[in-house]
C-alpha cells in the first residue's frame, strides 16, 4: 500500500449535510451511471472528450473496467480515486492523479458533484478534505488543478480553498469535443498557514459534526 491509500476522510458539515470521502467501490456502478446519464448537460462541457456516446461511456457496464484501472493506479501509488458522499450517499467523485514523488512530490486534483447536490458547498468541503489529505498522509508538496476559464462554479470552488492562479495553458486538454484553454492553479505547503478545513471553518463555510 502507498501513503494515503485507501482513505476515509471527514466528515465535515455543510448546510446540505455531512460531506465525506471514501474509496471507489465496484458496487458504485448503478448510482454512478444513473447520476452521470441524468446529469449529462451539467458534466459534459467540463470533462475530457471520450469515444462513443455519453450514454455508452457512462453505462453501468463500463464501471468495472474504470474501477479496476483506477484501483490499479491507486495500488501503484499514482492515484487516489475517491467518492464524495453527502449524508452517506454517493454525490460525486474526487480524484487525485499523477502523483509523482522524489523531488517533485506533486499531483493534480479534480472533482464533480451531482447537479441536485450542487450549490450547497459540497465540492468545496470535499476539496478541502482531499487537499488536507494530499498535504498530510500522502506527503505532497504541491497540488495543482486545471479548469476552463468558462467554468465559473469550479473556479469559485478553487478560490474558496485558496488555490493561486499560475497561468493559462493554451489549448491544453481535449474537452467536450475540442482543445480547450485551461487555467492552471496550484497550492504548495508554503501557501498554507493551517489546514484547508480549518480555513473553511474560520470562513464559516463548514463545521465539524
Ligand atoms: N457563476 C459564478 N459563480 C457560480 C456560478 C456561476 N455561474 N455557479 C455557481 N457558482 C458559485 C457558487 O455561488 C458557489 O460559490 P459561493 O459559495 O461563494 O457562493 C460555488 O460556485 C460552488 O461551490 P460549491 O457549492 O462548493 O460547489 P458544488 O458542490 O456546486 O460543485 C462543481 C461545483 C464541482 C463545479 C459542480 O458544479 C460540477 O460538478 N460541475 C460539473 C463538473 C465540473 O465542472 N467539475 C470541475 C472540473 S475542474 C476541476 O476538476 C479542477
Amino acid at each position: 500500500q502507498h501513503p494515503g491509500w485507501p482513505a476515509h476522510l471527514g466528515p465535515v458539515r455543510v448546510p446540505a449535510g455531512r460531506v465525506s470521502l471514501r474509496p471507489i467501490r465496484l458496487r458504485d456502478a448503478s448510482v454512478w451511471s444513473r447520476i452521470r446519464i441524468r446529469d449529462r448537460a451539467h458534466l459534459e462541457p467540463w470533462e475530457p472528450t471520450g469515444r462513443g456516446s455519453w450514454e455508452a461511456r457512462n453505462h453501468t457496464s463500463n464501471w468495472p473496467a474504470l474501477w479496476s484501472s483506477l484501483k490499479a493506479e491507486a495500488r501503484r501509488g499514482a492515484m487516489i480515486p475517491l467518492v464524495i458522499e453527502l449524508d452517506g450517499n454517493f454525490a460525486g467523485q474526487l480524484t487525485i492523479g499523477n502523483i509523482v514523488r522524489g523531488a517533485l512530490r506533486s499531483g493534480w486534483i479534480g472533482y464533480w458533484v451531482a447537479k441536485d447536490a450542487g450549490g450547497q458547498g459540497v465540492a468545496t468541503a470535499a476539496l478541502a478534505l482531499g487537499l488536507d489529505h494530499c498535504f498530510g498522509a500522502v506527503g505532497l508538496h504541491r497540488v495543482e488543478a486545471t479548469v476552463r476559464p468558462e467554468n465559473l462554479a469550479s473556479r469559485a470552488v478553487l478560490a474558496k480553498v485558496g488555490f493561486r492562479e499560475e497561468g493559462l495553458l493554451r489549448r491544453y486538454l481535449d474537452v467536450d469535443g475540442g482543445w480547450r484553454d485551461h487555467q492552471l492553479v496550484a497550492l504548495t505547503t508554503e501557501d498554507l498557514q493551517s489546514s484547508v478545513v480549518e480555513r473553511l471553518i474560520r470562513a464559516g463555510r463548514v463545521t465539524l459534526p
